[in-house]
C-alpha cells in the first residue's frame, strides 16, 4: 500500500437537550442522552491522506497549524483508525470550515465527524453509521450527533459500543430555523472538555441527569408532532439547567455576558406577546434563537437591534456527514 485519500463534509449541530458531563471522560460516555439538529449551510470539509512517505501526522485547520491539544486529539483519532485498519502510515489532514471559528458554533462537532468519516475511508474501512458515530464521539462528544442527518438523538447507551447517535427525523421533517446570535468571538476561557469534566462537581448535576429522560421524551415528542410550544419550554428549561450546573461547578463557570441575558429576556418577553421563538445557549456567550420558518422575519427583526449583537446567522436542519470529492491540498498544487 502506498497512498490513500478521502474527503468528507459534516455540519455542526445545535443541542436542544444538552450533553454536559460524562460517566467516562476518556471514552466520552455521556451522563445523559441528548437531542440536536444539524446546521445546514455550515460545513467542515476534511481531507485525509495516508502515505508511506510521510514521517509524521500533520494537521492544518483553515490553513494554519492548530495548538498542541487540538493536534493531540486528532492524532488520537488517527491512532484509533490505524489500529482498526491494521496499518501504520502517518496522515496529513487538511480541514476547512466555511464558518468563522469562534462564531458561537462549535467546530469540534463537525470537525471530528468529518475526520471520523474521511480518516476511516482513507484507511480503507467502510464503517456503518453506528460505528462512525462512536468513532466521532471519541474525538468530541457532540460530534457523534453530526454523523446522522436531520434531527438526531444521542443514546446514553450501556457502554462504548452502543452510545451512538441516530436520526429521529429527516432534515425536511420540521422547518425549524436556528438564528445564531453572535455577541462575542472571544475564545472561551474554559473549553467544553474541561467543563464536561467539572459537571459532576455541581450538586445540581445529579438532579439534572436524573430528570433527563423526561426532558428527552418531551423534546422528542414535540419534534415528532412539530409542536412548538412544548418544544420551546423544554429547550429553554434544559439550557437553564445546564447553565445552573455550570455556574455551580467547582470552580464555577460563567459563560454568559450581560448581553446574553439581554437576548434571553427579549425572547421571553416576545414569546409572551405571541412570537413563536425560544433560546438556547451552549458553552459560550452566544445565543441560538430557534423558531419555525414562518417566524424567521419577525425573530430577526427582534434580535438584530438588541445591544451587543454583532452578527446573526441563519441555519435550518442539515443532512448527515458524507464523502465528497477530494479537496486540493497545498501538496497537490506544488
Ligand atoms: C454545551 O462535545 O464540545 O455544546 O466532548 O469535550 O468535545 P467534548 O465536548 P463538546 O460538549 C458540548 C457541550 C454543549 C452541549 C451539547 O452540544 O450537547
Amino acid at each position: 500500500m502506498s497512498s490513500r485519500t478521502a474527503s468528507a463534509l459534516a455540519h455542526p449541530n445545535i443541542a436542544f437537550i444538552k450533553y454536559w458531563g460524562n460517566r467516562d471522560d476518556d471514552l466520552r460516555l455521556p451522563a445523559n442522552g441528548s437531542i440536536s439538529m444539524n446546521l445546514e449551510g455550515l460545513e467542515t470539509h476534511t481531507r485525509v491522506d495516508f502515505d508511506d512517505s510521510f514521517s509524521a501526522d500533520e494537521l492544518k485547520i483553515n490553513g494554519e497549524n492548530p495548538d498542541k491539544s487540538a493536534t493531540e486529539r486528532v492524532r488520537r483519532m488517527l491512532d484509533e483508525v490505524r489500529q482498526l485498519a491494521g496499518m501504520q502510515q502517518f496522515a496529513h489532514v487538511e480541514s476547512h470550515n466555511n464558518f468563522p471559528l469562534g462564531a458561537g458554533i462549535a467546530s469540534s462537532a463537525s470537525g471530528f465527524a468529518a475526520l471520523a468519516l474521511s480518516a476511516s475511508r482513507a484507511a480503507g474501512l467502510e464503517l456503518d453509521e453506528a460505528s462512525l458515530s462512536c468513532l466521532a464521539r471519541h474525538g468530541s462528544g457532540s460530534a457523534c450527533r453530526s454523523i446522522p442527518g436531520g434531527f438526531v438523538e444521542w443514546k446514553v447507551g450501556t457502554g462504548d459500543a452502543d452510545s451512538m447517535a441516530v436520526s429521529i427525523a429527516s432534515p425536511g421533517y420540521w422547518e425549524l430555523e436556528d438564528c445564531i446570535i453572535l455577541l462575542s468571538s472571544a475564545p472561551k476561557v474554559t473549553g467544553s472538555s474541561m467543563g464536561n469534566k467539572l459537571a459532576g462537581t455541581s450538586p445540581f448535576q445529579a438532579a439534572r441527569v436524573a430528570d433527563a429522560p423526561r426532558r428527552l421524551a418531551i423534546c422528542r415528542e414535540a419534534i415528532m408532532g412539530r409542536n412548538f410550544a412544548p418544544f420551546a419550554s423544554i429547550v429553554e428549561e434544559d439550557s437553564n439547567l445546564m447553565h445552573a450546573v455550570m455556574m455551580t461547578s467547582r470552580p464555577p463557570l460563567f459563560y454568559w455576558l450581560p448581553e446574553t441575558l439581554g437576548v434571553i429576556q427579549a425572547v421571553k418577553t416576545a414569546r409572551a406577546q405571541g412570537l413563536q421563538a425560544c433560546y438556547t445557549v451552549d458553552a459560550g456567550p452566544n445565543v441560538h434563537v430557534l423558531c419555525e420558518r414562518t417566524a424567521v422575519q419577525e425573530t430577526l427583526k427582534l434580535v438584530s437591534s438588541l445591544p451587543g449583537v454583532r452578527e446573526v446567522r441563519l441555519a435550518n436542519s442539515g443532512g448527515p456527514a458524507r464523502l465528497v470529492e477530494n479537496l486540493q491540498t497545498a501538496e497537490d498544487r506544488t
